[in-house]
């Protein structure tokens, strides 16, 4: 039976370009839409454009144009953009329409009658220039902590500190650069905090709905306490004014989701489909979001909340993955690492990314590298060396010596690709996600392919008199096994499979296409070239072009659930990140030791922490440290580490920690706790 799907991607922002980072999300889920389609499902991609909120109004105003030609202009860009990575929307819709707006009323008011929006009074930054609240990404002035001028109002880039705008010393507009002052204004809220919710979300927040260890992260928040969800926005603000609320706007976090629902409807009235039917409390149909781990909270608490409240069915699952790195650190303009997706198609070949990440995707939240050199070699070894090469050593023979007329096919060298075929292990990776399976067992498929065609040797056949037979057989053969690789491919390579089933003059490939050999006596067209190595040259090119001129990469900034990759990218023009530097003197201020661990053991009630004694060589120190998730007590007896010594005991729920153990940690792991090299010995100075 056919399954009814419906996929969403999440949507992006209506003011930035795509970048490849973004491409991870997209070319991920029009893999797996393209699978469920060639099994025949109703599989339907919907996606649009995030377009309401204030970077959006203010980027219009400074161009000069409305908020709606902004957002005509930057659809086009993304369409374009999407289009050349060969991402198949079935709908490409906006969140500036009407549909959005319908479900967001709807929503809104059925929560409301819920008894689940509160109206409250709360104080925030106004610009008294500009007349308008300032979100906290236009508020600047100098970091709290270390100082840094022009930090933003919620993170400084320079040392890493979080914080709130009110924190920050001297205060300034970023948009009129006049001081801020303190206001108040009502904002509507959802009331997550209602025992309602919890009690939703508890029994929600769990495999199949999300993965087991997003599951976790969220189950962490949900016994944190969830707070109520400002949802509505002060005038002047471009998105949807608030039906019983004049002057006051849903903020775009509330419409960007509904504006999944938003697309599907504005589809489902062009082709006839109903939409309560997938949309219903009960549906039998399937729906699925593809998103970024920074934007977890809002798709499995807040989404699934409101939701389910508001008399709609929930999604059957929200597919959570990391970010991109590139040459294993976060993009970067001044590395020319941050490569947007029409600078790429400049250079590149997009069927060469979608495979490379189908060969680094798992279906886990772990972030993925694009490290560029072994782009070029995989992408080359693989599909060039492996896959092409199969037809393109044997196709000619076909046409040369038998009229392009195909011959019987060896049955007994089919029968690995049909065990392969029976035992489902592609389609089962294909289905949980997890392309890099899927991409190996093709890639041994490719192999057994290959020394197939090396032990019979077709360029030898065609040599000697009398083996027309055979060589007619082997190359038939082969081309049939290079039809089942370009099957079990097409959902990672559309267009090169399009290429092989026009040279094929084969119908469209569907999955169970498998089965049965290429008919002999079928005629084939001449083999065309399909496919270039990727020369390094062009790699370089690109990285060039996309090279600015500034200041090195920041560090991450601090972790804080809303935060996304593209608002990171917006922050690197910083001067140095590295500032403002410290003198020698502040850091031998810092007395660093060298320390063995005597001792390491569970605290009673503590999740994250571990008890250690440290032995200095002329005393021992009890520290707190957050390693527990990494290190069992066991493995920690007896190895060196190094720990501030100097630093001022400070008294825990547990007892009191005499000092500090260092270690490194960021998005891609950790903490991984240090050592010296050996022959240091504990209560050595580490300057
Ligand atoms: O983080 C972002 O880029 C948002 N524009 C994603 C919205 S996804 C969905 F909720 F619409
Ligand atoms: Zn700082």
């Amino acid at each position: 039976m056919p399954r009814k799907i419906l996929v969403t991607s999440a949507l992006p922002y209506a003011n930035g370009s795509i970048h490849l980072g973004h491409l991870v999300e997209y070319i991920q889920t029009d893999i797996w839409v393209r699978f469920q389609k060639m099994r025949g499902h109703d599989c339907i991609y919907c996606c649009a454009d995030d377009t309401h909120g204030t970077p959006i109004m203010l980027r219009a105003e400074k161009e000069g144009i409305t908020p709606e030609t902004l957002i005509d202009r930057v659809w086009h860009e993304h369409k374009r953009d999407f289009d050349g990575f060969h991402v198949g929307f079935d709908n490409y819709y906006s969140t500036h329409s009407p549909e959005t707006r319908h479900y967001a009323d709807t929503i809104y008011t059925r929560l409301r009658d819920a008894g689940l929006i509160e109206k409250r009074a709360i104080e925030q930054f106004y610009d008294p220039v500009k007349a308008m609240f300032l979100p906290d990404r236009f508020i600047k002035g100098e970091c709290p902590k270390c100082h840094a001028k022009d930090q933003y109002g919620d993170s400084c880039e320079a040392c890493g500190a979080a914080y709130q705008p009110t924190d920050l010393i001297e205060p300034y507009s970023a948009v009129s650069g006049a001081a801020p002052v303190r206001k108040q204004s009502d904002h509507y809220f959802f009331k997550l905090s209602d025992p309602r919710c919890a009690d939703f979300l508890r029994g929600w927040i769990v495999p199949p709905h999300v993965q087991a260890e997003a599951g976790n992260k969220l189950n962490e928040w949900l016994e944190g306490g969830l707070s109520d969800w400002d949802i509505s926005r002060d005038t002047p603000y471009f998105g949807f004014e608030i039906p019983d609320a004049p002057g006051k706007y849903y903020y775009v976090w509330l419409d960007a989701p509904i504006g999944y629902m938003g697309s599907f409807r504005n589809y489902c009235d062009r082709h006839g489909l109903d939409f309560d039917e997938y949309w219903k409390p009960d549906s039998s149909a399937e729906v699925y979001h593809f998103i970024g781990k920074d934007i977890l909270y809002f798709h499995a608490l807040f989404w699934p909340a409101e939701l389910h409240h508001a008399g709609f069915r929930t999604p059957s699952g929200v597919f959570c993955h990391g970010f991109l790195t590139v040459n294993g650190s976060k993009m970067s303009k001044s590395r020319g690492t941050f490569i947007t997706a029409e600078s790429y198609l400049k250079h590149l070949n997009p069927e060469w990314l979608r495979y490379y990440y189908a060969a680094k995707l798992n279906g886990s939240m772990e972030d993925i590298d694009l490290n560029l050199e072994d782009f070029a070699a995989r992408v080359n070894s693989d599909l060039v060396g492996k896959y092409v090469n199969i037809a393109s050593r044997c196709a000619g023979f076909i046409s040369k010596k038998f009229g392009g007329r195909l011959g019987a096919c060896d049955r007994a060298a089919t029968a690995e690709f049909e065990a392969a075929f029976a035992k489902g292990e592609i389609a089962e990776s294909y289905e949980s996600r997890d392309f890099g399976r899927a991409l190996r067992e093709i890639m041994r498929l490719a192999d057994a392919a290959n020394l197939y065609i090396a032990e019979k040797k077709p360029w030898e056949m065609a040599k000697q008199e009398g083996r027309e037979a055979e060589l007619h057989q082997v190359c038939s053969t082969a081309l049939t096994l290079f039809r089942d690789l370009t099957l079990y491919l097409k959902p990672v390579l559309p267009t090169l499979a399009a290429q092989v089933e026009a040279f094929l003059d084969i119908p469209a490939l569907g999955w169970t296409d498998a089965w049965a050999p290429l008919p002999e006596g079928h005629t084939i067209h001449e083999y065309q070239h399909l496919m270039t190595r990727i020369d390094p040259k062009k790699i370089e090119a690109m990285v060039d072009e996309n090279k600015q001129n500034l200041a090195p990469t920041p560090e991450p900034a601090p972790v804080k659930h809303a935060q996304h990759q593209q608002a990171e990218a917006k922050a690197e023009t910083v001067a140095s990140p590295w500032e403002p530097f410290i003198s020698i003197d502040d850091f031998t201020k810092v007395d660093l030791r060298v320390a063995r661990i005597a001792n390491a053991e569970h605290v009673e009630g503590a999740e994250k922490l571990l008890k250690l004694t440290l032995d200095l060589g002329t005393e021992t120190r009890t520290v707190f440290a957050g390693i527990k998730a990494a290190y069992s007590p066991e493995s920690l007896v007896g190895r060196l580490t190094v720990m501030v010594a100097n630093l001022a005991p400070r008294k825990m729920k547990f007892g009191l920690s005499e000092g500090m153990v260092l270690a490194a940690s960021d998005e891609r792991g950790g903490p991984f706790l240090l050592s010296p090299d050996g022959g240091a010995q504990p209560g050595m100075r580490i300057k």
